[in-house]
């Protein structure tokens, strides 16, 4: 079309995220969004299974997950790693220690993502895997509530490094050096492949697919030790 011939790129972009990607995907839509001024964007945020729930129902163009359903009717591209990690109050008495074991680890008392949280399956798939038996003290829908809880002093958690993100930043918190952590994850871009995407869902897929590394180096996330 002639606005794609001058450039200028219109219509919307209509986005699913996991809640873990919310903290990076807003801050590559700004630099995408100046590039293209006619885009608009529309920007689901919802845990795991309200993510396939979106996908099944072909409400959106772009889905942005960790854990990406089987099956070979799908489009699946990784562009980016979401590790978890262990999160505690600064001035928890394990915050000093390294190599914490796991079996040290389930002794703490838990707060863990809601049911259907992709986050919340992979704890509790760990734990299960060795064995232990964790207390879950509370269960939040919210990352953010998470972190409150943490410092309030309910318990330990794990969430996605990527919540830990200079803006919410805090002293409170501090990431454990844990046996078997971070888990290596990475977010990927799915779209079913059947469906012929937009101009302007291509044209943000080559962009995410190119820039994402850059953008995350601006995020100004704490130092994360591997084990
Ligand atoms: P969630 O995010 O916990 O919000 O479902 C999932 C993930 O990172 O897999």
């Amino acid at each position: 079309t002639v606005a794609d011939l001058k450039g200028m790129k219109q219509g919307r972009l209509r986005l699913a995220v996991i809640t873990t990607a919310k903290y990076f995907i807003p801050r590559i839509l700004g630099p995408f969004c100046r590039l293209y001024p006619g885009v608009n964007v529309s920007l689901q945020v919802t845990n795991h299974e309200g993510l396939l729930e979106r996908m099944a129902d072909n409400q959106d163009d772009l889905y942005i997950l960790s854990r990406p359903p089987q099956g070979d009717d799908l489009q699946v591209k990784a562009f980016l790693d979401n590790p978890l990690v262990v999160v505690a109050p600064s001035n928890h008495p394990l915050a000093k220690e390294s190599r914490i074991s796991l079996d040290r680890l389930a002794q703490e008392p838990f707060i863990l993502r809601e049911q259907g949280s992709g986050t919340r399956e992979v704890a509790q798939q760990l734990f299960k895997d060795h064995n232990l038996d964790v207390e879950v003290k509370l269960d939040l829908g919210s990352n953010e509530a998470i972190k409150q809880a943490i410092i309030g002093g309910l318990g330990l958690s794990v969430l996605s490094y990527h919540t830990l993100t200079s803006v919410g930043a805090t002293q409170e918190l501090t990431v454990l050096n844990v046996e078997g952590f971070p888990i290596h994850r990475q977010w990927h871009v799915v779209y079913p492949k059947g469906k012929q995407l937009s101009i302007v869902a291509t044209t943000f897929l080559d962009y995410l697919l190119q820039e994402s590394e850059h953008i995350a180096q601006d995020m100004q996330l704490p130092k994360l030790v591997t084990l």
